[in-house]
């Protein structure tokens, strides 16, 4: 039995599969950075079970460069636009997720960014920090008021909903957008109103993204999203890069045709749009949405939870289809 962990995570994923096949039988990639493609394509060969992260792509030739008795590919993540599961499933390899447990953890950190966009804390600290207070004063760096305003939620998954049960506290009124409507009464509960994207733009004085990334969500924010929007509008985005379009979200930035954006997923990860990084109205931080120290030990124990159902012969809780 060979499992491959592709990056260092939490000691407790490690220790389950340790337990359940062998200390010998889990061979952890000892880095804590991108591994380099050849090198993935190296370690992955003979595994029966893959432990990845969404920073590594499988696709058809990983796949086969681990062989055919690869069973399992376990994603240490609840969006797995990293895989390429169609390539998966015709190789009979099952896909599994990490969903639920890191729902809250990416809420809070939704919410920390759209506090910090409105209320200037990245842009009050640098100033700070600068040596450049020198009094307080009635007009400094003065934002928007979060209390009673509209959220507007693009993708009302579970990280939308928790998004919008966290409005209620701010006494605000909720719009979304969705394929999919909640029943009535999960829509009376979150006392949200599902609209069209064309209301949401316009309406909302916060938006935030929770939609998976696929093809029809890819640059769903553009130039031409960002233009309906009202110039007080405070853009946030903890879902993935590519659903904005970066240099747009930076022009609206700089034109103040929003007001500010925070922004935890980049279109390029690692690297963030040059014209984003001069933003100072732009709260930016590194895809940390599901960075906390509990969550990120329940996704490691949740991964490595269906290698072992998979790798017994049971069906994994999570699989992705
Ligand atoms: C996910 O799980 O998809 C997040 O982006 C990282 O935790």
């Amino acid at each position: 039995m060979k499992i491959i962990v592709t990056r260092v995570i939490p000691n407790r994923g490690i220790e389950m599969l340790q337990n359940a096949f062998g200390a010998e039988t889990v061979l952890v990639t000892p880095q804590d950075g991108p591994i380099p493609r050849a090198k993935l394509l190296k370690v992955a060969a003979g595994a029966d079970a893959l432990l990845p992260m969404l920073t590594e792509r499988i696709d058809g030739e990983l796949l086969d460069a681990a062989g055919p008795q690869l069973k399992i590919v376990a994603n240490n993540a609840v969006g797995y636009d990293n895989i390429d599961v169609p390539a998966a499933r015709a190789r009979g390899v099952i896909v599994t997720n990490t969903p639920g447990v890191l729902t809250e953890t990416t809420a809070d950190l939704a919410w920390t960014l759209l506090m910090a966009a409105a209320r200037r804390v990245g842009e009050g600290e640098r100033f700070l920090r600068a040596g450049r207070w020198t009094c307080w004063s009635p007009m400094m760096l003065l934002g928007v008021d979060i209390h009673g305003a509209t959220l507007g939620i693009y993708g009302m998954g579970r990280i939308g909903r928790a998004m919008a049960r966290r409005a209620r506290g701010f006494g605000m009124r909720v719009l979304y957008c969705d394929q999919t409507p909640l029943d009535a009464e999960e829509e009376g509960e979150l006392n949200t109103t599902r609209v069209d994207m064309d209301t949401l733009l316009r309406e909302s004085d916060f938006i935030s993204v929770h939609c998976p990334l696929t093809p029809e969500t890819r640059h769903a924010f553009g130039a031409a999203e960002f233009e309906k929007m009202k110039p007080s509008a405070v853009f946030v985005n903890t879902s993935r890069g590519p659903v904005v379009d970066e240099a747009a979200l930076a022009d609206a930035l700089k034109a103040r045709s929003i007001f500010a954006a925070g922004i935890d997923v980049f279109e390029k990860e690692p690297e963030v749009h040059p014209a984003l990084l001069e933003c100072e109205n732009a709260v930016l931080i590194p895809h940390l949405g599901s960075a906390s120290v509990e969550t990120r030990s329940r996704m490691a124990a949740i991964a490595a939870a269906n290698i072992i159902a998979c790798l017994r012969g049971e069906t994994p809780p999570n699989p992705v289809y």
